[in-house]
């Protein structure tokens, strides 16, 4: 089961099981954070659950399609490590993930 590395808006940092399949957004959302809102549900038309990766994971992570890079666009935190949670599935590839809530719009 891989695990994920959730740090929230204050800096709290905690651990999580994700089953392998499930977006990193739903994992961050099973785990009880209410800082991450996911309005649409994870089909990639409302950017709120904006993360940003830690920048050891970039290259494994899956491309980012151009609704996805789209919607960033439209974020004021957005850099070079922004990813829409909804749009990566945790895998065992990406086992020990550390994703960090980006701040709210
Ligand atoms: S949950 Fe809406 S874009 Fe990810």
């Amino acid at each position: 089961m891989p695990k994920l590395v959730v740090v929230t808006r204050d800096g709290e940092e905690k651990t999580v099981d994700g089953d392998s399949g499930l977006s990193v957004m739903e994992v961050i959302r099973d785990s009880g954070s209410d800082e991450l809102l996911a309005l649409c549900g994870g089909c990639c038309s409302c950017a709120t659950c904006h993360v940003h990766v830690d920048p050891a994971f970039a290259d494994k992570l899956p491309e980012m399609s151009e609704d996805e890079n789209d919607l960033l666009d439209s974020s004021d935190h957005r850099n070079e490590y922004s990813r829409l949670s909804c749009q990566i599935n945790l895998d065992d590839a990406l086992d020990g993930l550390r994703v960090t809530i980006a701040p709210e719009e």
